[in-house]
Formats: structure tokens, C-alpha cells, sequence
């Protein structure tokens, strides 16, 4: 943390000249190690925080304006205070800021004429929630100490998110970057919007491995799921897929769409898969555990048709390499990490093997990131 205060305390006088005082806010990108594409349907998510984050290092100005210098793209935007309430996105990464800012002003928050300077460690495009540590950090850099609910928070960050960016997130992200844990993962309850920590065995170790790729498509096909969801949803007649049973699904069958059918099927097996995880990993069944991802990601790839020819690769091959136990595509998909739970034992072995296999295939090299359980955002 103090090479981390030493990189910003510079970078800020770099960019914004000295300072009386500065503050620095971090937010966690997060993994999710099972509940994909459960939480916009109020179901069980159960991912955690990381130590890699996204940093907002602040300083008051003098005239009505608010500046934010992004430290990853070089790059400066610059509103007047009274613009932000009627700000206009305009498919840039200030964006997220620029949302947040809008979204406090609108909750009663006046944002006050500040510098901010944003770093962050967490790979975009990556599937590790960089926006949501985008949007925390700046929320609370903003929020410039005042007090604010956890909650309203994490609604507040969602709101810019899905509101002002315009992807039509779940709640997950947001609400880890908040409420994540040292030592422990959460599982989120996205209904009722509580929580409770998950700590994993001793004996096994998580690493996101990125597939260094993104394709185009998870734009679009994110929001089109959302809705096949709901429609899903309310063919069955529930007011959400938490709702639905694997038996009356099968009885309505005929009645769906084949898309909606298995988008259904996968929401409520992923929930059952939540829970059985949890009871697995509380009776250190690892090999259970294991298996629960790869069913995760098979369900994910097959019924809910959101991975790819490099994620399915990364899980087949960790597969392959001793000591995994098992893994799947963690966060939207398309692209992205995929997550990998490993025998300590084995773990150093699992880099070097998945790289070269990864390598060979696609002729990319795969960044791999050992995940520890991480506290949420706070003040550095
Ligand atoms: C993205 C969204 C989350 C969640 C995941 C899929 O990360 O931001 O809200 O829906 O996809 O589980």
C-alpha cells in the first residue's frame, strides 16, 4: 500500500501541481467464483474482492470545476459544477465519473469543484469488474467523507451504471466492491440484498487467468439475455427467475421459447449450483466444489450460449493440468477471465502449463492473476 500512496501522491503533483492535502479512495475489482447471470434475476451470487482495485486520489479546487485525469489513458475531462445534474454520456471512460457525479447530485449529494486523479490495476475488458471500481472509488472520492449507507452506495454506483453508461447491469459487482471481505468470499443474496462471508478451504488457491480477448458481441448480447430472462419469467409467472422450479419449468416447456427454455434452465440450476458450492466448500468437499464449476460453465456455455472458443480452451485445458479441480468462464463472457480453483499443493505448476497451452492455441500469453480475498472500498 505504500508504494501504491508513494506511484499516486506523484503522479497527482505531476498532473495538478502541489497540494495542501489529497485523499485516496479505493474500490476492489472482484472475482466471482459461481452465480453467473443470477443476480439481475434476484438469485445467489458469491463472488470476492480482490487486491487489485481501482484508485481515486483527490484535492479541492478554487473554481467551480470538476477535472478527471484518468492515469491508465493519459487522458483529462473537465465539467463546470452546475453542468453535472444535466450531464450527457458520451461513450468515453468519464463516463462512469461523470454518471457517478450526476447520480450523487440527484441523490442529494452536491458534488463539490475537486481534481481527481483515477488509476486502477484491474484489467478492463478482463470480466474483473473495473467499472464497478471505476464507480466506487470516484462515489466515494466524491462523497469526500460524508457519510452515505453501504447500500445506497452501491445502488447509487449501479444506477450511474445502468442509467447514465447504459448497460443494463445486476447488482453484484457494485455491492462486492462495497461490502467484500479480507480472507472471505460473499454470497449476495439479490433479492433481499444481504449477505454472509464464504471462507474457502485451506488447501486450495483461486487464479482468473484473462483470455487477453473481448469480443464485440457481449454488448449486445448482455442486455438481449436480460430481457430473454424476463420473458422467461413472465411466461412462467413468477415475478423474477428466482421464483421458478426446474419442475414447472419442464411442464411449461412446449409453452417457451427453446432460447427462453434454457437461459431458465440455466439461472435456476446456477442458483442450486450457489448453494451446493457453499455446503461443499463448508464440508471441504473439494472435489464437489470443483465439479460445481465445471457444471457452472458447461451450463453457461451450452444453455445460456455466453462463452467462447478461448474461455471454453482455458477451461478444458486447466482441466487437464494436476492439481485443478475445477474451473469456468467468471463475469458477462464473451471473453475475459476465466476462474480456476487449484490444489495449493499444485498451484505452482498451473501458470506455466495454462500459459504455454494458451500460447500455443491463440498465440496469446494470458495474464494470470492469483486472487486473495480482498476487504471492499474504503479510504486509503
Ligand atoms: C456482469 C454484470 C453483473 C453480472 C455478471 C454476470 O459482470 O455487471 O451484474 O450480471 O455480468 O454474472
Amino acid at each position: 500500500m505504500a508504494g501504491t500512496q508513494a506511484f499516486l501522491k506523484q503522479a497527482f503533483l505531476r498532473v495538478f501541481g502541489p497540494v495542501a492535502s489529497m485523499r485516496i479512495w479505493r474500490a476492489p475489482g472482484r472475482v466471482n467464483l459461481i452465480g453467473e447471470h443470477t443476480d439481475y434475476n434476484l438469485g445467489f451470487v458469491l463472488p470476492m474482492a480482490l487486491d487489485l482495485a481501482c484508485y481515486t486520489a483527490t484535492a479541492p479546487r478554487s473554481d467551480g470545476r470538476l477535472r478527471v485525469f484518468s492515469e491508465n489513458y493519459s487522458e483529462a475531462r473537465e465539467w463546470r459544477i452546475e453542468e453535472v445534474s444535466e450531464a450527457r454520456p458520451a461513450g468515453h471512460w468519464s463516463d462512469y465519473p461523470l454518471g457517478v457525479a450526476r447520480e450523487l447530485v440527484r441523490a442529494g449529494y452536491p458534488v463539490r469543484p475537486m481534481n481527481l486523479l483515477v488509476w486502477s490495476t484491474v484489467p478492463p475488458g478482463s470480466g474483473l469488474s473495473s467499472s464497478a471500481a471505476l464507480e466506487v472509488s470516484v462515489a466515494l472520492a466524491l462523497l469526500d467523507g460524508r457519510a452515505i449507507e453501504p447500500l445506497e452506495l452501491v445502488r447509487l454506483c449501479r444506477r450511474a451504471e445502468n442509467e447514465f453508461v447504459g448497460a443494463p447491469c445486476g447488482i453484484m459487482d457494485q455491492y462486492v466492491a462495497v461490502f467484500g471481505r479480507e480472507g472471505a468470499a460473499i454470497c449476495i443474496d439479490c433479492r433481499s440484498l444481504e449477505h454472509r462471508a464464504v471462507r474457502l478451504p485451506e488447501d486450495v488457491a483461486i487464479f482468473a487467468v484473462n483470455s487477453m480477448v473481448k469480443h464485440e458481441l457481449g454488448q449486445s448480447a448482455y442486455p438481449v439475455r436480460v430481457q430473454e430472462c424476463r420473458s422467461a419469467a413472465a411466461a412462467l409467472g413468477v415475478e423474477s427467475l428466482r421464483d421458478a422450479t426446474l419442475a414447472e419449468l419442464e411442464r411449461r416447456r412446449e409453452s417457451l421459447p427453446d432460447n427462453q427454455y434454457r437461459r431458465a434452465r440455466h439461472v435456476i440450476t446456477e442458483n442450486r449450483r450457489v448453494e451446493d458450492f457453499i455446503r461443499a466448500c463448508e464440508a471441504g468437499d473439494l472435489t464437489g466444489m470443483g465439479r460445481l464449476l465445471v457444471d457452472s460453465h458447461r451450463s453457461l456455455r451450452d444453455d445460456y450460449e455466453v462463452s467462447c472458443e478461448e474461455l471454453d480452451f482455458l477451461v478444458e485445458t486447466a482441466l487437464g493440468i494436476p492439481g485443478v479441480l475445477g474451473a469456468r468462464m467468471t463475469g458477462g463472457g464473451f471473453g475475459g477471465c476465466t476462474v480456476n480453483l487449484v490444489r495449493k499443493d499444485a498451484a505452482e505448476g498451473f501458470a506455466p502449463a495454462i500459459q504455454d497451452a494458451y500460447q500455443r492455441r491463440f498465440g496469446l500469453t494470458p495474464q494470470i492473476y492469483p486472487c486473495v480475498p480482498s476487504a471492499g472500498a474504503g479510504e486509503l
